[in-house]
């Protein structure tokens, strides 16, 4: 399965913070906000991934992240010349998809809470025969998102984008499960009337092949917000409150290449002491030197 995390836009949202700057570059805490939804293809062992972005960010992320090899991946890049939405990452995909099946991942996503790497494989598992899976999250503003309907016997029945009148309070996060035939949907389907290319539009052909498959998301799991300068600090303070208390950090990706077994011990000692000035190398550097595996 290949992975691809769209990291365009002009996050106007953050303005002035992200006129020079992209937004998925910004800190959560201590590491970019890439790393969080970069992190979620590593849990899910996909170790081919496709970066977009805009024009003018793409190099920055290449600077970033390089060809992915420092931690056991291979991350390519692909330039989104204007925001046309988030199905047009599958176009500007499509080579590198092939004949795969692909995992959508947005670049300001960030998920954290137990048992999500068994959730990640079993939506692969899902749709292995073919289909889409997706996910739906309490929220408490879901006129801001994707909205799922269900039936009073858990059947989706509707999926609308960002409704003025929300069917349920059931958001869908950015984190899209695809078959291979997603890219010749992408092909099909027409500009919405804020001129996008939706995601939402992807989902409800699936919905109407009855193909797709949605997971609903409990209290146990946290889906952040970081759509406002607001959410991205109390999503700073999320991660460092966790963090602060368990002694594990969240999304750290050299840790995660290295118990998925992409990278060796010693690449990991040497991951951490590049680092070795912040309390995030020191981290790597204690792990490289832990017993356990
Ligand atoms: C996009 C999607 C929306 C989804 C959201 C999740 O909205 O269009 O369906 O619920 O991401 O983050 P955007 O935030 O790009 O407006």
């Amino acid at each position: 399965m290949k992975g691809i995390i769209l990291a365009g836009g002009k996050g106007t949202r953050l303005y002035p913070s992200t006129i020079a700057v992209s937004k998925q570059l910004l800190p959560i805490y201590d590491k970019p906000l890439i790393y969080y939804p970069l992190s979620v293809l590593l849990l899910a062992n996909i170790r081919e991934i496709l970066v977009i972005s805009t024009p003018e960010d793409t190099p920055v992320y290449e600077r970033l992240l390089g060809d992915g090899s420092r931690i056991g991946t291979d991350i390519r890049y692909k330039v989104q010349n204007s925001p046309r939405g988030l199905a047009e990452a599958f176009l500007l995909g499509e080579e590198f998809i092939g004949n795969d099946n692909v995992c959508l991942v947005l670049g300001d996503n960030v998920f954290y809470g137990q048992y999500f790497s068994e959730l990640l494989e079993k939506a692969q598992l899902q749709i292995k025969s073919g289909g889409a899976a997706i996910f739906g999250y309490p929220v408490a503003n879901p006129r801001e998102f994707g909205v799922v309907e269900f039936s009073s016997d858990n059947r989706v029945l509707s999926i609308e984008e960002k409704p003025a009148k929300p069917k349920s309070n059931y958001a869908v996060p950015g984190l899209y499960f695809y078959d291979n035939d997603v890219v010749e949907i992408a092909k099909d389907i027409t500009p919405s009337a804020r001129g996008e290319l939706e995601i939402t539009a992807v989902n409800d052909r699936y919905l109407k092949r009855r193909k797709l498959s949605v997971t609903l998301l409990g209290r146990g799991m946290a889906w952040l917000d970081t759509g406002s300068p607001s959410g991205m600090l109390k999503a700073s303070e999320f991660v460092q409150t966790i963090q602060e208390m368990q002694g594990f950090y969240i999304s750290c990706i050299e840790e995660i290449a290295w118990r998925r077994k992409f990278i060796s011990r010693d690449r990991l000692r040497i991951l951490g002491e590049e680092l070795r000035m912040t309390d995030y190398g020191k981290y790597l550097m204690a792990l490289a030197d832990s017993e356990t595996e």
